[in-house]
């Protein structure tokens, strides 16, 4: 079979960007994702949409959803261009969740379930590298030298969503607006359901397997 098409549903912090890396380094597929798509145009002009903020930072520092409008289009570009993708970051509403259903065809739809207290933990102790976007955690998976990338050298920075109050608000956009989402899903029979607490081996161990049962 041609690179499947996976798609990675969990919460904020759940770890999709984590174990997106593992999938395209496993498939060799694209590694398409909304939040790194945004963060990279948080400034972009979008006033002539009329709505709350002018730019995607905006509602991304609030840890608001940014319109539809925009998250379908980056995505429709992304997944023509690719042969097999891991999908993080989206569908995450039901709009979103039929517009998808439009333009693509889904090998495995896998849920990263991790209970709110671990998430976040996680969130807030996250820390990603200025330069190559390397994922780390000051206490789940430190750098060898604090505040320094393994891999590069590059600068490590905390997210500007990453402070306890905008995790909080983006948790309840998440229980609002994208939990439909996951039973959208669960009620096509498709979802694999998988255990994201443990080390991100152990959750790839299991990751792996259920892509492996799905393609
Ligand atoms: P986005 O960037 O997608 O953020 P998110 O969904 O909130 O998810 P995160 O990236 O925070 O978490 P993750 O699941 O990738 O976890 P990670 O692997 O990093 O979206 C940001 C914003 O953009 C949104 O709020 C919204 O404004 C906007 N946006 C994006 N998509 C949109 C859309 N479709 N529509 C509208 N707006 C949209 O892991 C987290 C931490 O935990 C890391 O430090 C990691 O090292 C650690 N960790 C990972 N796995 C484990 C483990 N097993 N054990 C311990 N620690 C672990
Ligand atoms: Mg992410
Ligand atoms: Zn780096």
């Amino acid at each position: 079979m041609s690179q499947p098409n996976v798609l990675l549903l969990g919460p904020p912090g759940a770890g999709k960007g984590t174990q997106s890396s593992n999938i395209v380094q496993t498939y060799g597929v694209e590694h398409v994702t909304t939040g790194d798509a945004l963060r990279s145009n948080k400034g972009m002009d979008i006033s002539d949409l009329d709505v709350e903020y002018d730019t995607p930072g905006g509602f991304m520092d609030a840890g608001e959803l940014v319109p539809n409008a925009v998250v379908n289009e980056i995505v429709k570009t992304a997944l023509r261009e690719a042969d097999g993708y891991v999908l993080d970051g989206y569908p995450r509403n039901l709009d979103q969740a039929e517009y998808l259903d439009g333009i693509t065809g889904l090998d495995v739809v896998a849920f990263l379930d991790v209970p709110r207290e671990e998430l976040v933990e996680r969130l807030t102790g996250r820390r990603i590298c200025d330069e190559c976007g390397a994922n780390y955690h000051v206490e789940f998976s430190p750098p060898e030298e604090a505040g320094v990338c393994d891999e590069c050298g590059g600068e490590l920075v905390q997210r500007d969503d990453d402070t306890e109050e905008t995790v909080r608000e983006r948790l309840s956009v998440y229980d609002e607006n994208t939990r439909p989402v996951i039973e959208h899903y669960d009620e096509q029979g498709e979802l694999s359901r998988i255990d994201g607490e443990g080390s991100p081996d152990e959750v790839w161990e299991r990751l792996h397997t259920a892509i492996e049962e799905r393609t």
